[in-house]
Parts: structure tokens; sequence; C-alpha cells
């Protein structure tokens, strides 16, 4: 399966939501039943990374995909050193939801281009809506070092899976807005 060169907005008329598989049923579920009407009710926005080629289907196939939402953290959920310069009331974030790839794509840097773009995409959505920071929550272990690699942080206030952070700030200096 090969990747063409641009996320897009999903569009269940073009992109086969059914053949998504990452080896993870609550993400195949939630590509599967949920991203398009969760996008329809403007509660998540969620990006896919087409195949170049149509399936038998005659759609094309979804070989990777990340949903991101607006959200808000307390203060005391974050280090002291930056709780300390932060409001008292909700701190604005982004919530990446959601990040997945298919599996014939997997370790072949798709989930690093993918992160990337996620965090370029919320780049450009902060300059005209600002945010303090994008947090994921981690599926699993494995979800939680593939973040840990790329600089996101553990939350103070983490409860059930663990809930990590990355500054927009740093964000931006990786795409030169800082
Ligand atoms: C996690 C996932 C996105 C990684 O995608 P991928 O395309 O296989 O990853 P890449 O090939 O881009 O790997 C990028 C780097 O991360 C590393 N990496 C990949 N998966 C990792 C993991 N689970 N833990 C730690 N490091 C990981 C790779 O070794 C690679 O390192 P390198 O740059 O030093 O070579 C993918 O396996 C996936 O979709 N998994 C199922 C869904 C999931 O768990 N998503 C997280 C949602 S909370």
């Amino acid at each position: 399966m090969n990747w063409s060169d641009t996320f897009v907005q999903l569009n269940k008329q073009l992109h086969d939501r059914a053949s998504f598989n990452c080896c993870e049923p609550e993400l195949n579920s939630y590509m599967q039943k949920h991203a398009s009407r969760q996008m329809s009710a403007g509660v998540g926005h969620t990006l896919v990374l087409p195949s170049i080629e149509a399936n038998s289907s005659g759609k094309k196939d979804i070989c990777a995909f990340f949903t991101v939402a607006p959200s808000s953290l307390r203060r005391n959920d974050l280090p002291l050193r930056i709780a300390k310069k932060l409001p008292h009331y909700p701190v604005p974030v982004f919530l990446l939801a959601q990040l997945a790839v298919h599996t014939e794509c997997q370790g072949r840097g798709l989930g690093k281009i993918t992160l990337i773009r996620a965090l370029e995409h919320l780049s450009r959505v902060q300059s005209v809506l600002p945010a303090y920071a994008v947090i994921v929550d981690c599926l699993n272990d494995s979800a939680e070092h593939f973040y840990l690699r790329f600089g996101f942080q553990e939350l103070i206030g983490s409860t059930g899976r663990t809930r990590l952070f990355l500054p927009m700030n740093t964000v931006n200096q990786l795409f030169n807005k800082g």
C-alpha cells in the first residue's frame, strides 16, 4: 500500500473506513464508526493520508490518520515550574485524540510523519486559536513509548490512561514559528 503526499479531511465517499486496520480494535472502531460522525457533530477533526490507488471498493485505503479536538487542563496537572506561569482557570490545550497507521504501512516511518503532520496542523491552528500544549491519552505502553520518544512529558494529574503533553511553544519551534 503506497501513501499519497498530503493529509486531507476524512471523506466517507472517498476513503475506505471499513478496511482500516492498525491492530488496535479501539482505534479501528473509532475510524469505522465514530470519526465521521464526530466531525459532523463538530467535536473532532480527522485528517487521513489516503493511498495513491483506489482499492476494489473504488475508494482509497486510509494509510494513517489523526484526530484533534479542543480540550482543557487544570494548571495543577502541569509541573509546578510551568503551572506557576499559567492562570487559575482551565488552560486551553489541543487533544491529539487519535493517531494510527495501517498495519501494512507500520515500521516504515509513517507514524513519525503522521505525528509531525498532526503537530504542524496544530501549529497552524494555534496561530488563530491559542492553546498552551498538545496532550495525548496513551492507549497502551507501546503508544506511551512512541510519544515519549518525541519529547512528550507525563502530566501529573493522569488518571487511568497515561496522559502526556508537549508545549505548543516547543511545537512552534519545530516549524520555525517560535
Ligand atoms: C504507534 C504507531 C503510530 C507507530 O507507527 P509506525 O509507522 O510503525 O512508526 P514509525 O515507523 O514511524 O516509527 C518512528 C519511530 O518510532 C519508533 N516506534 C514505533 N513504534 C514505537 C513504539 N510502539 N514504541 C516506541 N517506539 C516506537 C520507531 O522505532 C521509530 O524510531 P526511529 O525514528 O528511531 O527509527 C503504529 O504502530 C500504530 O498505529 N499502532 C497502533 C495504534 C496506536 O497504538 N496508536 C497510538 C494511539 S494512543
